[in-house]
């Protein structure tokens, strides 16, 4: 970034603005511990579909800064001093990277168009969103045609997963319609531990168009938070083992999505939600997040795909809620099911749907 570019803007008293709409994201092979000696590096890499209907929209607008004051933040509209820690000590942390910032204050309002506290990586779309708009602010400083110039050698899907990255790991995969890899991989031509990149190659029809039934088992504040949760595979037994088990796991469901390998894919991806869940309860301090309905739910599901021989699986978040993925070409049968047979499970009968692989969206 060329800080000397960006101060002759602020002499001009330009105000820079950008707004994104941009996707939650559930992952298939999880990220799920960090790697020492960096800022937010995955232990593993890992993969994701987009959450199209779930989503952000954010808008920034930067305005020359008179004060100390380096953001403002409104939730729809409204102040919101609850998420104001997160994003001062995002700012703080990408500070370094983006010199520009000390020259602005930022007026952010933020909205998911989901209910905050349902399980949903409301995380991952809001420092998705946030990611896109400083990346485009930073493009329309540095003169560049916003979405096309690169900067730290980056183009504008990289830089924004990049900086997305620092606010919360998982919202760097929000940024692509096809699956987001974000980890180094062999499996993956580009990959890296700074960004996501979109799955190279073709994706086999099979496992196109799939989408997902969010089933909200429990809607409460979650009893141990991702960060600590992360940080508990510091010191834990078997940390060595899943990082290698997730490595091998990615490169295995990388080549099912191509070759359109549905059994393989289920297999996996069942097996990396329970994987996840094991290292929770299996981290000192051990905890548990599943509820008793999450396993009713699991249950159901295998009962109905033995019966019906339909392409369905589960997966789960750090939560209690499970998504229901499935071939969107069976989306009749498939909302008869969770209709008759799961929405009893669900707290409140409350679900939510959404179509995968969709990408992020401009909006100023
Ligand atoms: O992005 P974080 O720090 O909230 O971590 C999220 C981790 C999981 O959602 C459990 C898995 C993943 O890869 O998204």
């Amino acid at each position: 970034m060329n800080v000397e570019h960006a101060q002759n803007h602020t002499e001009n008293h330009a105000i820079y603005s950008a707004g994104y709409q941009c996707p939650s994201n559930i992952a298939l092979v999880k990220y799920w511990g960090k790697k020492s000696g960096g800022v937010q590096l995955p232990a593993n890499p890992s993969i994701s579909w987009s959450l199209g209907d779930l989503y952000a929209s954010t808008v920034v607008h930067a305005m020359p800064r008179e004060n100390d004051q380096a953001f403002v933040f409104t939730l729809g509209g409204v102040s919101k001093a609850s998420f104001e820690p997160k994003i001062a000590s995002f700012l703080t942390k990408i500070a370094s990277d983006c010199p520009w910032l000390i020259d602005f204050t930022l007026h952010i309002d933020s909205q998911n168009n989901f209910p905050h506290g349902t399980g949903i990586a409301s995380s991952a779309a809001g420092f998705g969103a946030l990611g896109l708009c400083l990346a485009h602010i930073e493009q329309l400083i540095h003169g560049a045609p916003a979405l096309d110039g690169r900067v730290n050698n980056m183009d504008f899907w990289q830089r924004s997963s990049y900086l997305s990255r620092i606010g919360s790991g998982s919202a760097c995969r929000s940024m692509f319609d096809k699956p987001a890899v974000w980890g180094l991989s062999e499996a993956v031509n580009g990959s890296s531990d700074l960004f996501a990149v979109p799955l190279d190659g073709e994706i086999h029809p099979d496992l196109q168009g799939w989408k997902d039934v969010v089933l909200i088992v429990d809607d409460g504040e979650k009893s141990v938070s991702s960060t600590d949760g992360h940080a508990l595979l510091e010191a834990h037994p078997y940390a060595g083992a899943r990082f290698g088990q997730a490595q091998k796991n990615l490169g295995l469901l990388v080549e099912a999505m191509r070759s359109g390998d549905v059994q393989r894919f289920i297999a996996i991806v069942e097996s990396e939600a329970l994987q996840l869940h094991s290292m929770m309860m299996t981290s000192l301090p051990y905890y548990v997040l599943m509820r008793p309905n999450t396993l009713a739910i699991i249950e159901k599901i295998w009962q109905f795909r033995e019966s019906s021989g339909l392409p369905i699986c589960f997966t789960l978040d750090a939560g209690a809620n499970v998504h229901l993925l499935y071939d969107g070409k069976i989306d009749k049968t498939l909302m008869n099911f969770v209709n008759t047979t799961l929405l009893p499970y669900c707290k409140n009968g409350q679900y939510l749907c959404s179509e995968t692989g969709k990408r992020p969206v401009a909006i100023v």
